[in-house]
């Protein structure tokens, strides 16, 4: 059984149907890249997915859980954590102080239990495991501000790590990012893979090609097709209507 499963979702926008009966599956372990052009209906069922907007029809299970009606915290709380621009990182704190309040909110009512003290040195080896984790152990003591762009992303990353999620949700994590940045995003990710299942939401297709086990390419609200990456590669719609015209522009 798949770890995430979407079916049949609707969402309308007056008379668009932004959303159109879209069936998906992340099986566990899996790398999976939701691709499509411009007004795909990508960023309209990311918002479906953590709860930011209310699907018409259709039902939306994690781990065989119907989260449906769930609000988005309770679907960070099921297992289903988000990683959204750097706005979430707190640029006048350091690091280890953005690790330290997202480890804090994960763990709320679990430690409330618990000594103050062993919550301290709980939370701290927690948010120094984070730091670790996304390759920002020697950068705790900066000012996340102060960070270059691809190490404030990978700050974006592990805050969301500290939720503990089985499914990780990246809404374009190499935006903006140069070569070796990419790259680094690229190992980052790749590193990630065996504990949670990770759905992409991404342009460069180099870092999508690399990464995902399965795509599924989205094109007017509908999904075209689900497939390996050679798979959708090979497709001839696919490359009608995406590969081989115009991908998404960023420059
Ligand atoms: N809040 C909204 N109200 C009305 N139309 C919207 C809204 N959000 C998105 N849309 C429309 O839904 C379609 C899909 O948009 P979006 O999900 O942003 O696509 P993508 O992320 O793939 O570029 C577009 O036609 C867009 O104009
Ligand atoms: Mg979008």
């Amino acid at each position: 059984m798949s770890l995430f499963r979407i079916e049949g979702l609707v969402k309308r926008f007056g008379g668009l149907l932004a959303t159109d009966h879209v069936n998906l599956t992340v099986e566990r372990g899996e790398v999976h890249a939701l691709i499509g052009p411009n007004g795909a209906g990508k960023t309209t069922l990311v918002n479906l997915i953590t709860g930011l907007l209310k699907a018409d029809a259709g039902r939306i299970l994690l781990d065989e859980k119907d989260i449906t009606g769930f609000k988005d915290h309770q679907r960070v709380a099921a297992g289903m954590s988000r990683c959204f621009q750097v706005t979430r990182v707190f640029a006048k704190e350091t690091v280890h102080d953005n690790l330290m309040l997202a480890a804090q909110a994960h763990a709320g009512s679990s430690l409330r239990f618990m000594a103050p003290r062993a919550t301290e040195r709980g939370l701290v080896e927690r948010a120094v495991a984070l730091a670790d984790r996304v390759g920002l152990g020697s950068e705790r003591h900066r000012i996340a501000g102060t960070l270059p762009h691809g190490a404030q992303r990978a700050l974006d990353v592990a805050l969301a790590l500290a939720a503990e999620p089985k499914l990780l949700l990246l809404d374009e994590p190499m935006a903006g990012m140069g070569p070796d940045e990419s790259a680094r995003m690229v190992d980052l990710i790749e590193s990630l893979r065996e504990s949670m299942a990770i759905l992409l939401i991404e342009h460069d297709m180099d870092a999508v090609f690399r990464l995902a086990d399965r795509l599924t390419v989205l094109v007017q609200g509908r999904v075209l097709m689900s497939g390996t990456a050679d798979e959708v590669r090979g497709h001839p719609d696919v490359q009608a209507v995406y590969l081989g015209t115009e991908a998404e522009g960023h420059a």
